[in-house]
């Protein structure tokens, strides 16, 4: 018996899967390294540096996976796909770290940081020319559904930029933030992965369901990740500094009993480092801290849920896997 392969937070627990994903996931990389060239090295560059840095290939993997639902999951379409995903990923980073002003990314200075933001900005919009160039291989409906995924994407950032409406309830306003900005991305890796592997549509489906509650725990993991833990690769405390409210900010805003010190704190953005660290503190203990935590595991529960919908088998299982990890991130 082979030990099982982790990566990204899926369990691969079956040889053949992990052979077929691992060989998938260097033809990936091959095709990514392909769109990142330009006639101008200095593009390549800008292009190539984030690639280069790490991340984990979450998306790309997860389509790889995710297309052993469908019985053709070795599909060309499959792969060219799963690259897609990540280069529109790649690309709203970029541009991510402009907007939020972040300084590090997958361990790197973000491109901001490392130049400036017109040369992020510039390099983003290349990142997303070159991942609709290498959509078009999938013919028309795959080109639809990547410019409706990145229209709601960004419909979410734009969403969370303006904020809530003085008659909206923050949470519900966050929640569908989180839906479009992150897990708009992850169902269509769910629905590119079905529909290349020539899954049955009822399956499809479930699967993009999976995809969306999976996609919303894993913002909310990242953004608890972002006040406790050191290690993810990204500056802790950016959306505090930025005062970015995520859930268990707004949990804590929402609660006339919590601590009133952190509600002063967290109230807006923060400047001054020692006060970042107290909220830090203090948010990382809070109840609506623990209040974040439990509608992750709401969001993970119905992602279990749809994948009872789905045929056993090995890809089932390591899709099963990555709810759970979804959640252990965290601790
Ligand atoms: C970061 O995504 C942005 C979020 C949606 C939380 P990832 O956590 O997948 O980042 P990389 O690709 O590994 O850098
Ligand atoms: C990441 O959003 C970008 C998208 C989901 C499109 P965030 O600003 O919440 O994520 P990080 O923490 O910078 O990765
Ligand atoms: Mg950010
Ligand atoms: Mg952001």
């Amino acid at each position: 018996m082979n030990a099982p392969t982790m990566l990204a937070g899926i369990q691969l627990a079956d040889p053949d899967l992990t052979a077929r994903v691992s060989a998938g996931l260097v033809r990936v990389e091959e095709l990514l390294e392909r769109e990142l060239i330009s006639e101008f090295a200095f593009v390549t560059e800008a292009a190539s540096h984030l690639m280069h840095a790490g991340g984990k290939r979450f998306r790309p993997l997860f389509t790889l996976v995710a297309a052993g639902i469908g019985p053709n999951p070795d599909s060309d379409d499959v792969i060219t796909a799963a690259a897609v995903t990540e280069l529109i990923h790649l690309a709203t980073l970029y541009h991510d770290d402009v907007m939020d002003e972040a300084e590090l990314r997958r361990g790197a200075k973000s491109a901001n940081a490392r130049w400036d933001n017109s040369i992020a900005i510039l390099t983003g919009d290349f990142l997303f020319a070159h991942a609709s160039r290498l959509v078009a291989r999938l013919g028309p409906d795959a080109v639809r559904i990547i410019a409706e995924t990145f229209a709601e994407l960004v419909t979410g950032q734009t969403r969370e930029t303006v904020g809530a409406s003085p008659d909206e309830d923050p949470i519900d306003h966050h929640l569908r933030v989180l839906d479009e900005k992150t897990a708009s991305l992850i169902d269509t890796c769910a629905r590119y992965a079905g529909m290349f592997s020539g899954a049955p549509e009822e399956h499809v489906l479930a699967l993009r369901r999976y995809g969306r509650a999976v996609g919303v725990a894993f913002q909310i993991s990242d953004d608890i990740i972002d006040v406790c833990s050191t290690d993810s690769g990204k500056t802790p405390g950016t959306d505090l500094r930025e005062g970015v409210p995520t859930l268990s900010v707004l949990y804590t805003l929402a609660d006339p009993s919590a601590d009133p010190r952190l509600r002063e704190l967290v109230a807006g953005p923060i400047q001054a480092e020692a006060d970042v660290a107290e909220a830090v503190a203090l948010l990382a203990a809070s109840p609506g801290m623990a209040r974040a935590r439990a509608t992750l595991a709401t969001y993970a529960d119905a992602a279990a849920a749809e994948l009872r919908l789905l045929p056993d088998s090995s890809a089932k299982e390591a899709l099963a896997s990555l709810v759970g990890s979804v959640v252990d991130r965290t601790r």
